[in-house]
Parts: structure tokens; C-alpha cells; sequence
């Protein structure tokens, strides 16, 4: 009774006190928000914000690569974004001579900015609602019950015809974009400018960009310079254009001012960025389904394969190089599948939804619509029946496709195997070549046969403890045939005799290759089978999507409609978003309080030169040591490093500029606490921080670490 009780209020009080919830839609921002905003800090009208009409700080925050944000800080088109999400770029340029992974990189001049063919920026140049027009092209469609509704590629054909092929000729970089929101109730145009030319200018060695890596990932206090620095590069008209000698840096529309006057508790913060994906419209029993299946399969089959990896990293220093790109890219989800999870049982989220969902039963009573109703009880329905095939996909996703690495070898020999039997040479060294390449996509520098063939014994038995014999793919059924249900013995066998199996392997079948060899190749039969099983579950599951879609559609219209008067925002879909909140810090647990703003100090307590998460470059120390803060201490002469602010922030707004009240630029958002990755489902006030390198830091770190102050003169610096 009690504890019914307590869920009961904190429901109540998820419901009322959540002031900083909300990823909102920039045209929308001054009849939902602004007034809140003023009234927490804000010094700007909307139209400094977001303008339809003319240029505005929207138009300086940029998509960066596939999935994160950056911003422009400066008329020469300097950009900044996250150390993680330049990455890539870092590692691409980087060598054994040249590690700039390592040891940081700074372009001295311009000419020295790097080219990074294949990213890209993208600026949004104009957003405007589309429903009507939509709903009509969608009314005079062939398939009305289909899902043309959120298929991109049949949106975005209706964007382009609605602007017209010649004005997409007229405007090279230029393209548009019809985005579904609410489930499809609600539809946005974007015409966007892709940037092609965009450089590599500098960058902290990891030691500064990625301290704490794995360890410290998804945790506050946090001592991260997650940053970089690029240049976006134009033709001489300043229209997108590939790399060439001859373009120029990009005049923007607009570029951030920069603020070193720091933060304090309380202090009004917002963030722009690109949002990527959140669940605030789950029923119920998705949120079960979230925990049950998705959250916990992905747990417990990372936990094993992390374990049996960090047990071979430990022991080679080779392994340990090789994997911990991997090793990072596993823990990342998986603790957010830990987070998650807690949220979902101790903040009641499904209990949050339950409430909701009663909420609009009985309105729609009252208002005589069945229809919401009945929605709900076909979700609770589709849910319930696509239980064993979700888990069944989960499973074989999370331990085999994500697990085993060997499953990326090619599959499709059919040419080869006809070139071997043939006698035109020149064809079959031709698909040998092509076959070699192909190996190389797994079998690359970063790759162990060793450690994949213990992975992968791990994974096998794992999902064959879990998943019934009837349902795993038919060539699973060899185990037990040939090698009395051993997979430890299979798998040695697969790895013994697969030609992919070892260099030495590869070789031998290289010396004499034969069509007969590579049919009966285990990699090959067994990444066959898994592919078979996952496209069949794959399309099972999609006999759920479409009603799922539809009654999603239903059901957030019914929400929508039941709280018409109230601002509300939809679910993060990687477009233009504001969030905004206060500088603050937060209580995790009882008796402990984590302050918003982290030292340098917090750095050297960290330090441990012992572990490659947590060295602490030379420099910094001395700078530590000598105290050269210069103009970007804080009050009491320490450095200040990150903080956190209540904002709504998800996966994809890494690298958003985060704002002051006078819309200047104090710190670069890169990660969240653990505690709040709950808030993708329900915004958690109480627990849900942003985590954000402050921007006197990056400075610093420009200025007095790397020497590249040349870089501060084209910025605009209030002090
Ligand atoms: N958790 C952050 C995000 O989801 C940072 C990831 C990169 N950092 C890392 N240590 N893996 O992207
Ligand atoms: N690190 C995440 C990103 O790359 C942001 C963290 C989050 O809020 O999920 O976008």
C-alpha cells in the first residue's frame, strides 16, 4: 500500500515538475516556450534565436558527419564539434610517425588543415510545416493503408516535387527533406546546404579528448576536452563544393560569440542541436519490452563478450590497442542499456505510461472516441505477440551478427566460384582479388583470429543455451551432429579449416584455390545461415510494423488531441531541436550531492599514469603545476573543465553548442549522465544531466596547451 503510494506521487511529480523536459521544434518556440525561457534567464527574443526570414543563431549550428552536431564559431568557417566525433577523421590522418591520436593535432597554417573526403556539414536553410500538403499526397495514394506515411524515400520524393527538380539544379549542395513527427501526424520540410570540403584543424591528443575513455563514459563528474576543430571550405562563390586546392573557407551566414564569462548554479542554458532518436510516446508495454527484451539481451550478452575481450586485452598489449576501439563502442550502449533500465524500474516509467494511457481512456470516453482506445489495445496486442521474435533478433543481433566477428565474411562466391572453374586466368585472379578485398572489411590491422575465436565460443553456446533448437538457423544443427553438441569443438573446427580462418589458411587456399573448398567453408556456411535467419526474422517482425505504425499514429494523435492546450514536443528524429534548462548539479543517491562544475583539479586526482584511461599528458601537468590559466580561470584560480545542465539532450546532439541567456557560446555538449538515459523514454528533472566540456577549457587548451592561439583571433571572445 505504502510503496503503491510512492509511485503514485512521484508519477504526480513526474508530471508536474518537469520544467526542463523538452526537445523543441525551433518554429514553434515562441508560442510554446519563450516566455518559460525569459522568464528562467533569457535575454533574446525568438527571432534571435530561429528566423524564417533572416539569418539567426540557428543558422550557425550544423549537422557534422552522420550523427553528431557541430557549430560555427567564426567568418572564416571554423567549426567545433566533439573529440569522438572527429574521431574517425583523427584516426584516418593518423600513423605510426604521425599520431595525432596520440599526441594531438594542430594545423599551424592553412594550408596544413587536413581534407577528409566523405564528411560532411549540413546547414538547415528553411523549416516549414508541410502537413496539409503531405496528408493530401498522401490521400490521393494508391496504398492508403500502407506505409508510405513514414517512408522516407516517398516523403522526401514529395519534397522534391514540391520545390521543384530546377531548383534543386540551381542549387548545387542543396537538398530537402519531408520528416514524419508525432508517429506521422505532423510534417516538417527541411532544405538543406551539404558542405563538402571540410578540414581537419586540430585536435587534443586523446589522453585530453577521450580521458577517462571507457571508464568515465556516461559518468559525472566528468574531465573530458571532448572537442575538436574544422573548417568548412567553399568554391570561390561560396557554394558547397568538393575538395579542391582552390576552394576557400566558408563565409557563413552566422558564427557563435564565445563567452568566457563561465557558469554558476541556476545559470539559463540552452542547446541546438540534432537530436537523434527518444521513445516519450511509448505505451506501456513497450517500456516492458524495452527492459525485458531489448535492455536485458543487449546487457547480458555484452557483458559476456566484454568480460572474455578485456581478458585477452589484458594479457597482449597488441590486443589491447587492437580492441579498445571495440571494446568502447560495446560498453557505450551497453551502459546506456544499464541506465536505462534502472530508470525504467526506479522512476516507474512504466507505471509513468500506464497513468497516461488511463488519462486518455477515459477522455476519450467522455469525448466518444473509441478509436484511441481500441489502439491501445491492438499495441498491447502487437506487443505482446511479437514477443519470442523480438527476443529471438535480439539474440542473434547482440551474440552473433554484433558478436562474432567472422560473420562479416563475404557470402557471395557464386562469381568466384565460377571464375575457379573456368579457364580464363585473368578472371580468376580478378575475383581472388576481389575475394581478398572483401576479407580485408574484417581481417584488417584491428582484427585477432585469436580473440574472435574465443568471442565467438562464448557467443555460440550463449545463444544456444538461450534460443530452442528448432529456432536457430538449420546449420546450427552440425553442433550437435558432428561435434556432440560442442561448440568449443565447432568452433575450433571452423576456425581450423576455414579459409578464412587464419593468414596461413588464406594463403594455402590462395596457393590451389577451388570452388569445391569455398561451398563447404564453415565461415561461409554458418555467415549464410546466421544472414538467413535474420533476414526471415526480419521479415516476420515487419508483418508487426505496419499496424504497429498505424495505431502509434493513432495513439499519439489521441494525445495530442487530449492535450491540445499544453506546449508538448515530439520525438527526436536527427532534426533541428532546442532544449534548454539551468546549470545544476544533482543528488544521485542519498547524502550525495554532485556539484555542476568540474577542475583541472579533478583531472590530477584522476590521474593514473599506470592506466591508459586515465594518463595525464606531461604539458598539462606543468601547466597544472606553473598555474598558466591566464584569462580563462575561474574566480578562485582554478580551471574549469565541464559541467552539467538539466537540458534534454539524446545521442546525436554531441558536439551542440550550448548557450548562455545572451546566446553566446559557454561549452560543447558530449555525453549524459548515466542517470538520465532513462530521460529518452521520460525526461528525469531530478537525475538527468547534459554533460558539457566548458568552453574555457577548449580555449585553453587551444591557447596555452597547443600553441594554436592564431586560431582565438578570428573568434569573437567576450570576456
Ligand atoms: N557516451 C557518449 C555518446 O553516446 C560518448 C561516446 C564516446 N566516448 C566513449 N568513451 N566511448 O556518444
Ligand atoms: N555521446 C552522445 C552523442 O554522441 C550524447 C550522449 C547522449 O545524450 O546520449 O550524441
Amino acid at each position: 500500500m505504502k510503496k503503491a503510494l510512492l509511485i503514485l506521487i512521484s508519477i504526480l511529480l513526474t508530471y508536474i515538475v518537469k520544467a526542463d523536459e523538452g526537445m523543441w521544434l525551433l518554429p514553434l518556440l515562441k508560442q510554446q516556450k519563450l516566455a518559460e525561457m525569459q522568464a528562467l534567464g533569457l535575454k533574446l527574443q525568438d527571432y534571435d534565436i530561429y528566423s524564417p526570414d533572416s539569418s539567426a543563431l540557428k543558422d550557425a549550428v550544423v549537422i557534422f558527419g552522420g550523427g553528431c552536431t557541430g557549430e560555427i564559431v567564426s567568418s572564416e568557417g571554423l567549426l567545433l564539434t566533439n573529440h569522438h566525433c572527429g574521431y574517425s577523421q583523427i584516426q584516418m590522418h593518423s600513423s605510426v610517425e604521425n599520431d595525432y591520436l596520440t599526441n594531438g593535432f594542430w594545423a599551424m597554417t592553412r594550408e596544413q588543415e587536413l581534407p577528409n573526403p566523405g564528411l560532411t556539414v549540413t546547414f538547415i536553410d528553411k523549416i516549414e510545416e508541410v502537413t496539409d500538403y503531405v496528408k493530401q499526397a498522401l490521400g490521393k495514394d494508391d496504398d492508403p493503408d500502407g506505409m508510405n506515411f513514414l517512408s522516407s524515400s516517398y516523403l522526401n520524393g514529395l519534397a522534391k516535387k514540391r520545390v521543384g527538380e530546377s531548383f534543386l539544379q540551381n542549387n548545387p549542395g542543396v537538398s530537402v527533406e519531408i520528416k514524419a513527427f508525432y508517429g506521422g501526424n505532423v510534417y516538417y520540410m527541411f532544405t538543406k546546404k551539404t558542405y563538402s570540403d571540410v578540414r581537419l584543424v586540430g585536435a587534443p591528443p586523446s589522453s585530453i579528448g577521450k580521458f577517462g575513455a571507457d571508464t568515465d563514459n556516461w559518468i559525472w563528474p566528468r574531465h573530458t576536452g571532448d572537442f575538436s576543430v574544422f573548417r568548412v571550405y567553399a568554391d570561390v562563390n561560396g557554394h558547397p563544393a568538393d575538395y579542391s586546392e582552390s576552394n576557400v573557407p566558408l563565409r557563413p551566414k552566422r558564427w557563435l560569440k564565445i563567452s568566457l564569462k563561465g557558469v554558476r548554479e541556476n545559470d539559463f542554458a540552452m542547446i541546438m542541436g540534432f537530436p537523434g532518436r527518444t521513445n516519450k510516446y511509448y505505451t506501456s508495454w513497450e517500456v516492458a519490452e524495452r527492459r525485458d527484451i531489448d535492455n536485458s539481451v543487449r546487457i547480458h550478452i555484452r557483458e559476456l563478450r566484454q568480460k572474455a575481450m578485456l581478458e585477452e586485452m589484458l594479457k597482449d598489449p597488441a590486443v589491447r590497442i587492437q580492441y579498445s576501439s571495440k571494446y568502447a563502442g560495446s560498453t557505450n550502449a551497453y551502459k546506456n542499456a544499464i541506465g536505462s533500465n534502472w530508470a525504467i524500474d526506479k522512476q516507474h516509467l512504466e507505471e509513468v505510461k500506464k497513468a497516461e494511457q488511463d488519462r486518455l481512456i477515459a477522455w476519450s470516453k467522455q469525448q466518444n472516441h473509441p478509436e484511441y482506445e481500441s489502439a491501445l489495445l491492438t499495441l498491447e496486442q502487437l506487443v505482446y505477440e511479437r514477443k519470442e521474435l523480438r527476443f529471438r533478433s535480439w539474440m542473434l543481433d547482440e551474440a552473433i551478427l554484433r558478436g562474432i566477428e567472422f560473420v562479416k565474411v563475404p557470402t557471395d562466391i557464386t562469381r568466384l566460384c565460377d571464375a575457379l572453374c573456368s579457364t580464363d586466368k585473368s578472371d580468376k585472379d580478378h575475383q581472388m582479388h576481389l575475394l581478398e578485398l572483401a576479407c580485408l572489411r574484417f581481417w584488417d590491422k584491428n582484427y585477432s583470429p585469436q580473440v574472435d575465436r574465443k568471442i565467438a565460443k562464448v557467443m555460440l553456446a550463449e545463444y544456444r543455451r538461450q534460443i530452442p533448437a528448432v529456432s536457430q538457423p538449420a546449420y546450427f544443427s552440425v553442433i550437435d551432429k558432428r561435434f556432440k553438441g560442442s561448440v568449443d569443438r565447432f568452433i575450433d573446427y571452423v576456425f581450423d579449416t576455414s579459409i578464412f580462418g587464419s593468414e596461413k589458411n588464406f594463403q594455402k587456399f590462395k596457393a590451389s584455390p577451388s570452388a569445391k573448398k569455398l561451398k563447404k567453408d564453415p565461415m561461409i556456411l554458418f555467415t549464410e545461415a546466421v544472414h538467413k535467419e535474420k533476414a526471415l526474422l526480419a521479415g516476420e517482425l515487419a508483418d508487426f510494423d505496419a499496424g504497429y505504425a498505424i495505431e502509434h499514429h493513432t495513439y499519439v494523435e489521441g494525445l495530442l488531441r487530449m492535450y491540445k492546450d499544453k506546449a508538448n514536443f515530439p520525438d527526436a528524429n536527427s532534426s533541428l531541436r532546442l532544449t534548454y534548462g539551468q546549470v545544476k548539479g544533482y543528488s544521485p543517491k542519498d547524502a550525495v550531492y554532485y556539484e555542476c562544475q568540474t577542475t583541472l583539479d579533478g583531472v590530477m586526482e584522476k590521474e593514473d599514469p599506470n592506466n591508459w584511461e586515465f594518463v595525464v599528458p606531461a604539458r598539462l601537468k606543468e601547466l597544472y603545476e606553473t598555474k598558466e590559466f591566464g584569462r580563462y580561470a575561474l574566480p578562485d584560480g582554478r580551471m574549469p573543465v565541464a559541467f552539467c545542465a538539466t537540458t534534454h539532450t539524446t545521442g546525436g546532439n554531441s558536439g551542440s553548442p550550448v548557450l548562455n541567456a545572451e546566446g553566446e557560446l559557454i561549452g560543447i555538449n558530449f555525453d549524459r549522465n548515466w542517470e538520465g538515459v532513462g530521460g529518452d523514454i521520460q525526461y528525469l528533472p531530478d537525475y538527468q544531466r547534459s554533460i558539457i566540456v566548458d568552453i574555457r577549457y577548449v580555449l585553453f587548451l587551444i591557447d596555452k596547451y597547443a600553441g594554436a592561439d592564431y586560431l582565438l583571433n578570428e573568434m569573437e571572445i567576450m570576456e
